[in-house]
């Protein structure tokens, strides 16, 4: 079979023949794969750099995708492990870490957006359980996940949601897809300060997608802007686009009712995951969320990983 083939962190993928795989224990099931999304999180882990990854090479990328077992049955599943990953026109994995697709779901779809998707699905549901009606900010609204979010947020029962990223093209598209108001981030401190006062006061859930020094910027003008600070505002980590890091000062704690909770692998259990991804899936199949994605044959994986239109499109690889 071929597969996407990682030889080096320091490189994107090959395009390379390969052994099959074979399921060695009655636990394990050959999939044969439709569509593998290229999400932050395979590159992360295509490049060493990831908490949970292996850093044994060679390796095959790709954390999740859809697939046909051998029986017919359609289903979107997640990898093995991070060696044996679903960018590959065979893959291996546990029977538990598969389910079944409706038929009305788009195998490329299903693809791009569960993984975008759960980043705030989960969270919002069993880490912050949103409230109908609050007011919630995501902080790095114009990638894929972040445009979830907004969508996702509206769908939980949010009574507004405001989204803020610095790219001004789709930043202005999000109203679309739900957003009540937008924050621009290309702007200086007392700017976004003006914003969040006009379009994010009073904020009880924050999205975050950037952490590190955007987090630095926001959160001063986040705090400023609250009418009664003993309003709780719940802080959701989810990704770090902007640091792995941030400096937070100790007085934000005890001047105001802020909790900082994450939301990834580890934080929550897979229990937990496997149920809200089946959910999730059922909104997808539905037509309920949009995800701007891109199919790509696997065969032009070395040429499309770093390529400018996967940073602002789902590419999702089809074997
Ligand atoms: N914990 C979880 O369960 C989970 C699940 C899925 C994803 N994630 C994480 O969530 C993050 C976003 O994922 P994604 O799928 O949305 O990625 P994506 O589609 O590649 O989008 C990333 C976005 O981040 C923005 N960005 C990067 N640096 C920024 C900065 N300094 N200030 C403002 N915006 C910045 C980019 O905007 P520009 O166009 O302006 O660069 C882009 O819109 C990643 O860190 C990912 O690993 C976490």
């Amino acid at each position: 079979m071929h597969a996407a083939l990682v030889t080096s962190f320091d490189r994107p993928p090959q395009y390379a023949a390969v052994d099959d795989p074979v399921a060695t224990s009655a636990d394990e099931v050959v999939v044969d794969v439709r569509a593998a999304g290229l999400h932050p999180r395979v590159r992360s882990g295509a490049s060493g750099s990831h908490y949970a990854s292996s850093t044994a090479l060679p390796l095959i990328p790709g954390v999740d995708g859809t697939g046909v077992l051998a029986d017919g049955q359609r289903v979107y599943f997640a990898a093995l492990d991070s060696a044996h990953g679903t960018m590959a026109d065979l893959t291996v994995i546990r029977r538990r870490a598969y389910l079944p697709l409706p038929d009305t779901a788009d195998e490329v779809t299903v693809a791009a957006a569960v993984n975008p998707a759960m980043s705030s699905w989960v969270p919002l549901r069993r880490r912050a359980a949103l409230q109908p009606g609050q007011r919630v900010l995501v902080l790095g609204a114009t990638g894929s996940a972040g445009q979830m979010a907004v969508q996702i947020a509206k769908r939980l029962g949010a009574g507004w949601v405001a989204a803020a990223g610095r790219d001004a093209e789709r930043l202005a598209a999000l109203p679309t897809l739900g957003a009540d108001g937008v924050i621009s981030l290309a702007g200086s401190d007392s700017q976004i300060a003006a914003e969040i006062q006009k379009n994010a006061a009073d904020t009880e859930v924050v999205i975050d997608y950037l952490w590190g020094a955007p987090l630095e910027r926001v959160l001063p003008a986040i705090l400023a802007a609250r009418s009664d600070p003993g309003q709780p505002l719940t802080w959701l980590h989810i990704g770090a686009m902007g640091g792995p890091e941030a400096s937070l000062p100790s007085v934000a704690l005890r001047s105001h009712n802020l909790t900082i909770l994450g939301s990834g692998q580890g934080a929550v259990s897979t229990a937990e995951f496997v149920t809200e991804i089946a959910a999730l899936i059922d909104e997808i199949a539905a037509g309920a969320l949009t995800i701007d994605a891109l199919p790509v044959p696997l065969s032009d994986v070395e040429a499309v990983w770093d390529s400018p239109v996967s940073r602002t499109r789902r590419v999702v690889f089809q074997p």
